[in-house]
């Protein structure tokens, strides 16, 4: 699928700003591609990745002539990029998360990249993370036996006080949705690829600190058949112990009927069997290389090998609609104050 016939994957990135750093780090350590732009509206950015440097897609595109882009943009840029690398014959596009502005453009935009046959591949790089590999492992492998509940504490302890997020993350001060729409929804997707499709999902959120605009702590519960339940209870006012509380963002208990999974603040799992003390390791805490135990390496590379090797893709854009539109079920649940059964068609 590359360009020259076997030669490296060409890779160009549109976005260079606090998350990017992560993307090119990863693709810098991919031994099949090869980077050949960065494009950031602010071109001294772009400048500072140490890549031939555009401050405008199209240019790039035509000068660089990528294989596939990456899209490190908010939301608002993902509809336009995308449909002007159709137009430009780029094959392959991961796109960041949240992608697009709505449903319906998400739809549009997925539309239009399967006619033109370009996979697209959105950056949800939660379910990368080496402990939800583990889990997902030890689950197929019945180690819990059957699985009665799953439960991620969001304990950022980053949202107190005038300042929150403003050194590293300042848009999230004016995000009008925020606990779920911008970071909850990476257990939307980590529900989803533990336990499958939810069937109803309730929700309660709310806004404990008055200097931002969206909600910054509550609860989403997915229900599943045979009574089985997955909650993820957030706040970003409180901590948990970890030296890092940004390497797991929280703990997860997950339950079966013969045993439970736990996971740590620095990215460890154990095991402990039902009516046993103590517990067995699963995965051993490392120093983990970039983000959340190096997720945006383990994407990219799963993306690389789709693409060279025609490897299955794990959320391709058709099949991230449903976090979408489960994301919409929460916000709408938490309006009404009742269960959603229904999900927007996606
Ligand atoms: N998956 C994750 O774990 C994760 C973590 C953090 C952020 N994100 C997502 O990554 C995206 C970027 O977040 P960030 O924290 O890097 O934001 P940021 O504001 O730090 O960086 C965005 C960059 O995009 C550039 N930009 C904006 N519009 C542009 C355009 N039209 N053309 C060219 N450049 C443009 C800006 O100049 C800026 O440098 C967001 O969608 C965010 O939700 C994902």
């Amino acid at each position: 699928m590359t360009r020259n016939g076997g030669e490296a994957l060409r890779v160009a990135c549109l976005g260079a700003g606090y998350f990017a750093q992560f993307h090119y780090d990863a693709w810098r350590r991919n031994a099949r591609v090869r980077l050949v732009g960065s494009c950031d509206r602010d071109r001294e950015k772009a400048k500072a990745t140490g890549l031939t440097a555009f401050g405008d897609l199209e240019h790039m595109l035509k000068m660089a002539k990528p294989d596939l882009l990456d899209i490190i943009t908010p939301p608002p840029t993902h509809f336009e990029a995308i449909k002007l690398a159709i137009a430009k014959g780029v094959k392959a596009i991961i796109c960041q998360k949240p992608f697009c502005t709505s449903l319906e453009e998400a739809k549009e935009a997925t539309e239009l990249a399967e006619t033109a046959g370009v996979t697209v591949v959105v950056h949800e790089n939660f379910r990368f993370q080496p402990w939800y590999r583990t889990i997902h492992q030890a689950l197929d492998d019945r180690l819990i036996g059957d699985v009665l509940q799953v439960t991620f504490r969001l304990r950022t302890g980053d949202g107190q006080g005038p300042r929150a997020y403003l050194d590293r993350q300042p848009y999230f001060q004016e995000m009008p949705k925020l606990l779920i729409h911008e970071t909850g929804v990476h257990w939307v997707d980590t529900f989803r690829y533990l336990l499958g499709e939810p069937e109803a999902v309730y929700a309660d959120l709310r806004r404990l600190n008055p200097a931002i605009k969206g909600e910054d702590a509550g609860y989403f519960v997915f229900d599943y058949a045979n009574g089985v339940r997955a909650l993820f209870d957030g706040n970003r006012l409180l901590d948990h112990a970890a030296e890092n509380c940004r390497t797991t963002l929280g703990e997860a208990l997950i339950e079966g009927a013969e045993g439970t999974l736990t996971l740590s603040g620095d990215g460890s799992v154990r095991l402990r069997h039902f009516g046993d003390v103590k517990p067995s390791i699963l995965l051993a805490a490392q120093n983990w290389n970039g983000f959340g135990g190096d997720c945006v390496k383990n994407l990219i590379d799963h993306v690389v090998n789709g693409v060279l090797d025609g490897m299955p893709l794990e959320n391709e854009a058709r099949a991230y609609l449903k976090v979408i539109a489960i994301e919409q079920a929460i916000y709408e649940s938490n309006r009404l104050g009742t269960k959603i059964r229904e999900f927007a068609h996606a």
